[in-house]
């Protein structure tokens, strides 16, 4: 399917995929969007209520990076150790990812090279990114995981159920479920009705949330304890 960028109304760029009119990011903001839902409402929520030094995450669609790169360099800002695991089937090849501009919005200086270590390195083995962040790619189909009890917080970040329905079911669910630890923590910014339900007959506790500049809710899934 053809790829193309796009500049979003925060001024981030992101893939559009026209054939499904979908975006990798909101249209209203790709980094905004990030932000809100998987930092905001994922890590910074985790951290309130747990106070850990170490902590795994589990992003389901690397992407074009972008929530991997803010994650790093929040691990920076709050010197915690993330460990982090991005699954991904279609890498976003590298003349896509000269063109998007993150580093230069998101990092300073010295941080602006991690961008491209974290496309650069390899797949399948843990990366040490820097001191407080390391990286495990895994290029496989998300129907294809088993986890059990692994991770802290899932950023649950596939595209929308209207072009992937089969990736918005009690089976997928049910797969996050048994990742997270217990009280662990699964953030999207899809609000349908019907993943809500879908998470909620796995088990999970789920929270309508304000959604991301555009978009009026998102949702919250937690695992009991
Ligand atoms: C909404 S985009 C992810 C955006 C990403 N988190 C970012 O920050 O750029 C969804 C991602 O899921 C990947 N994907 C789609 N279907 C998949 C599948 N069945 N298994 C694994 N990855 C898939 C796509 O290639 C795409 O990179």
């Amino acid at each position: 399917m053809k790829r193309s960028i796009i500049t979003t109304s925060d001024g981030s760029k992101t893939i559009q995929i026209g054939e499904w009119n979908e975006q990798y990011h909101s249209i209203h903001g790709a980094i905004q969007e990030a932000k809100h839902v998987f930092i905001k409402m994922g890590l910074n929520h985790f951290l309130e209520l747990h106070k850990v030094k170490s902590m795994r995450v589990l992003e389901m669609g690397l992407g074009t990076g972008l929530n991997a790169f803010i994650t790093a360099l929040e691990a920076e800002i709050r010197n915690l150790h993330i460990h982090y695991e991005a699954i991904e089937a279609f890498p976003v090849l590298k003349h896509e990812l000269s063109q998007l501009n993150y580093p230069s919005l998101l990092a300073n200086k010295n941080q602006e090279s991690l961008f491209e270590t974290i496309h650069d390195v390899s797949w399948a083995t843990p990366n040490s990114i820097t001191t407080n962040f390391t990286l495990t790619k895994v290029q496989q189909y998300f129907s294809k995981l088993e986890y059990f009890s692994l991770f802290d917080l899932v950023y649950f970040d596939a595209f929308g159920p209207r072009v992937q329905p089969d990736l918005w079911t009690p089976d997928m669910f049910r797969r996050m479920f048994n990742a997270l630890k217990p009280r662990g923590v699964l953030v999207t910014y899809s609000a349908k009705g019907s993943v809500r339900r879908a998470m909620q007959s796995v088990g999970f506790f789920v929270e309508r949330l304000e959604g991301p500049p555009g978009k009026r809710e998102m949702l919250r899934a937690t695992k009991p304890a």
